[in-house]
């Protein structure tokens, strides 16, 4: 591209931001796609990474038999940019992302994403579009969507030899429409959501089609979400749609161990939040019945961040178990909502090292 071109592309682009930025109403967001200005994009070909690209079109080219597109050769992250008081972006935990997306890559035989890329990509994604992350009175922030899959054709089933990796970005408020308000969720024993030994433990797309359709059915009884049991036995909670479950009693945090559920950062941030809090933590496994037990029970998840749960129904055996009969979330998992949420934006100290400062 001529360097006038390079100038007018770019200023049109400017303007276009203004407009659409000038629309935004901030604290309005929901949890939906919103299109801001650039991406970046790495390619693996021959065996290497590339060189990470920049490119403001929302399209991809790919071959019609990628092992991406036929084989479920996919997986992502979601991580967060939150605005400080003090006007500075703050990344969450993104080294945890990394180190996920490496483990999701290397399940199904991708060519894994090193660290050092994965961090440049979202810095620059994060930077490049720093006029669409969420100023900070507006509670929302600036989902970050890295994504890997496989291109190289292929037809017999078997890994790729070419893969994308890319980041885009968007400003989005709370997955769950009531943001922190307790919602009901529903147990559906006629969908498992990953086998036993199968991908439930990475975040690869084949995870969430599988999901499509309990948490579709969830949606039309008035549900916020699925909550998922144990796909072998129906006796043990796995997790949440897209999120961890974690109940609370007797000044303990408790959250199940299960090999098919995604080992959520923002629940071992809470893990490690409750411990400083002086609560004991436990992650087991835990029987359904035990949701009797529980003073309070959560979602909690990078899009979902704390989502209380009023009552949960086991709609095909006609138990409920409630857990907040008056709408208004249980005093602990208000206090970590509150301390995580003044960690990612700066208003307390980051002494765990969680947070990548944008310079
Ligand atoms: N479980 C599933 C299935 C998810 O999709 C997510 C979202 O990423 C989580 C749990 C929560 O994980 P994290 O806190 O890392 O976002
Ligand atoms: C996240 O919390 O980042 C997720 O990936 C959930 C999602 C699938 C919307």
């Amino acid at each position: 591209m001529d360097c006038i071109t390079f100038m007018a592309e770019n200023y049109v682009g400017k303007e276009l931001t203004s407009l659409r930025m000038k629309n935004i109403d901030w604290s309005s967001l929901s949890f939906q796609y919103i299109k801001t200005d650039y991406n970046v994009r790495c390619y693996y070909r021959g065996g290497k990474w590339g060189e990470l690209e920049t490119s403001t079109s929302e399209e991809v080219s790919i071959h019609m038999a990628a092992t991406g597109l036929h084989y479920g050769q996919q997986a992502f992250e979601g991580l967060k940019a939150f605005k400080g008081k003090d006007e500075k972006i703050r990344i969450f935990r993104v080294a945890d992302n990394a180190k996920r997306l490496h483990d999701s890559a290397e399940e199904i035989l991708m060519a894994p994403v090193p660290e050092e890329l994965f961090t440049k990509a979202v810095l620059k994604a994060v930077e490049l579009n720093k006029d669409f992350v969420p100023p900070y009175e507006s509670g929302a922030s600036l989902y970050i969507r890295p994504v890997l899959y496989g291109t190289g054709p292929k037809i017999g089933v078997g890994p790729a030899d070419e893969y994308l990796f890319m980041v885009f970005v968007m400003p989005v408020g709370p997955y769950f429409k009531a943001g922190f308000k307790p919602t009901n969720m529903m147990i559906a024993r006629k969908y498992d959501r990953a086998a036993p030994l199968g991908t439930g433990k990475v975040k690869v797309g084949g995870n969430y089609a599988a999901s499509l359709r309990a948490s579709h059915a969830a949606h039309k009884g008035g549900y916020s979400a699925v909550l998922f049991l144990d796909s072998k036995e129906k006796k043990y909670i796995d997790e949440c749609g897209p999120a961890n479950f974690f109940g609370i009693k007797n000044n303990t945090y408790v959250t199940p161990k299960s090999e098919s559920i995604l080992p959520s950062i923002t629940n071992k941030s809470l893990i490690q939040l409750a411990e400083d809090m002086g609560l004991k933590t436990e992650r087991r496994a835990v029987l359904l019945e035990e949701l009797e037990t529980f003073e309070e029970a959560g979602a909690c998840g990078t899009a979902a961040v704390i989502s209380p749960i009023a009552q949960i129904d086991d709609v095909e055996v006609g138990k409920s178990y409630v857990f907040a009969k008056d709408g208004v979330p249980g005093p602990i998992s208000e206090k970590l909502y509150n301390k995580l949420r003044a960690i990612q934006y700066g208003d307390e100290p980051d002494v765990h090292g969680w947070v990548t400062l944008l310079e």
